[in-house]
């Protein structure tokens, strides 16, 4: 088989969690125009129906679930929804997230938890549940979102949960990817530098944005279509070989 369809997703089956905007969108985006049909996972249901009606646009099938990553019945809803309507799930995108700035000194502990929750035990109820059903078929592959927070530590922002939940997820992904090996799952993430998407364009966030670009040695913010590339070839049989790692998307920015 040729290089470039090694990369080609025909006739599998993907979910991607907050894929109702932002890098979860472009990623549904991705893995659909590489052939796979994408679920369109998000606790938000109007974005999640939104997306979905784009993948179908595309010419692949897609399902819209509503679903909380924090809670275990909504995670194992999602997975049964796609194991009734088509079968078998291929590719788990664990992807929603979200940020919070607080001084470490002030941070209020209902708002450790809800950092926690969301970015690092949303990923792992996710992974265990889309695991459940690839063990039987001894296949398929796992790719969580993580972040350049997860090894490096922003400034000027205080983000001390945001850091602390990604870096879980980055050696989160290395421990179940040694598990998992033996049942012939890939467990990779990919950790992406700043990039515009909703989440940092509130005004707060914009006025930061001069400060960021001074430590990019790239001189720019990521567009979530220099993250997509990467999303496909870790879904794809032309990283099979590839497991446990963390694929850093950054512009330079973990170099300075
Ligand atoms: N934007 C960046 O600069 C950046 C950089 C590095 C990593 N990330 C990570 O990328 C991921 C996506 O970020 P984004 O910028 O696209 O964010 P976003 O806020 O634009 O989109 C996140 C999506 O997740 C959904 N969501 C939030 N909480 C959820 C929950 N509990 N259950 C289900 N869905 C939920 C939201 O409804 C939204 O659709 C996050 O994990 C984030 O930490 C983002």
């Amino acid at each position: 088989m040729g290089i470039l369809d090694r990369f080609r997703l025909d006739g599998k089956t993907a979910l991607v969690t907050g894929a109702g905007r932002g890098i979860g969108q472009g990623y549904a985006h991705a893995l659909a125009e590489a052939g796979a049909d994408v679920a369109i996972v998000d606790i938000d249901g109007d974005a999640a129906r939104r997306v979905a009606e784009e993948i179908r646009a595309l010419g692949r099938r897609s399902l819209a679930i509503i679903a909380d990553v924090t809670r275990k019945a909504d995670i194992r809803r999602m997975v049964d929804t796609i194991i009734q309507e088509w079968g078998k799930l291929d590719i788990g995108v664990n992807n929603a997230g979200i940020g919070g700035w607080a001084n470490a000194e002030d941070m209020p502990e209902e708002e450790w938890d809800r950092v926690i929750n969301v970015n690092l035990k949303g990923v792992f109820l996710c992974a265990q549940a889309e695991a459940r059903v690839m063990i039987p078929r001894r296949s398929g592959k796992i790719i969580n979102t993580a972040s350049m927070s997860g090894t490096i530590v922003n400034r000027p922002q205080n983000q001390v949960a945001y850091n602390a939940s990604k870096a879980g997820v980055i050696h989160l992904t290395r421990s179940m990817a040694a598990e998992w090996a033996k049942y012939g799952i890939c467990v990779n993430s990919i950790s992406p530098g700043y990039t515009y998407t909703p989440l940092v364009e509130s005004p707060e966030v914009r006025d930061m944005i001069p400060q960021w670009l001074k430590d990019i040695p790239m001189g720019r913010m990521a567009q979530v279509s220099d993250l997509q590339g990467a999303v496909v070839y870790l879904a794809s049989e032309a990283s099979d070989y590839v497991t446990g790692h963390d694929l850093v998307i950054d512009g330079g920015y973990t170099v300075w």
